[in-house]
């Protein structure tokens, strides 16, 4: 069983998808903690109604960076993570925690990487872009984190097309089913051990 620890700012729809599929008994894992830069966002309500702890923590709080990743470090500790899963968290994860924690870091982007990434694309501006760019076919990516925004080797992407009157709002609804289906499924096969490394290629041995 994995200790997963969930980083996530935002309303948490992938924390429940994924905390579903725990229930079910799918995943060989457990989420133990979600962890916030923010004080009270929406996610840590439905972590702490299914008595999982939840810890805020803000680089502001902290007098330098190293103090920042010393604590966010012994956090991961405490819980014994295995696992790092970001969902809708847009804070860079610093570099000793992303060497520590190599390729056992993941993280979920609403549009096809390379493409529509980097700083600052997050949420509605990323499919605010895409349709502005006028591309017909967007989709998600799942990869794991390296020290960069959005750059980390690639386990999965899988696409839909974009409709000519879509809204931010009506693809990013779609987007985030193709992200509910397939976050959980990612998450577990890495629990499931089914997720094999060669340099960048990332090899799912279903
Ligand atoms: C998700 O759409 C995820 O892809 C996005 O934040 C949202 C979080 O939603 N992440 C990024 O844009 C990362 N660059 P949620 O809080 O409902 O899971």
């Amino acid at each position: 069983m994995k200790n997963i620890a969930i980083f996530a700012s935002g309303r948490g729809s992938n924390f429940n998808a994924i905390l579903k599929k725990q229930k079910n008994g799918k995943i060989n894992g457990e989420i133990v903690c979600v962890i916030s830069d923010c004080s009270q966002p929406i996610v840590f309500k439905k972590a702490e109604s299914n008595n999982i702890p939840t810890h805020t923590i803000n680089i502001k709080q902290f007098k330098t960076g190293e103090e920042y990743t010393n604590f966010l470090i012994a956090i991961l500790e405490k819980y014994k993570i295995d696992l790092i899963i970001l969902a809708g968290f847009l804070k860079l994860i610093p570099s000793p925690i992303v060497k520590k924690y190599k390729n056992k870091i993941i993280n979920i982007h609403p549009a096809l990487l390379p493409n529509f990434g980097g700083k600052g694309f997050y949420g509605k501006k990323v499919h605010k872009a895409v349709i502005e760019s006028g591309i017909k076919i967007t989709g998600i990516t799942i990869h794991f984190v390296d020290e960069h925004y959005d750059t980390g080797n690639i386990i999965l992407q899988e696409k839909i097309e974009v409709l000519p009157n879509d809204t931010d709002e009506t693809l990013a609804l779609r987007v985030l089913e193709l992200e509910h289906k397939f976050y959980p499924e990612v998450v577990k096969a890495i629990c499931d051990n089914q997720i094999k490394i060669d340099n960048k290629k990332i090899i799912w041995e279903r």
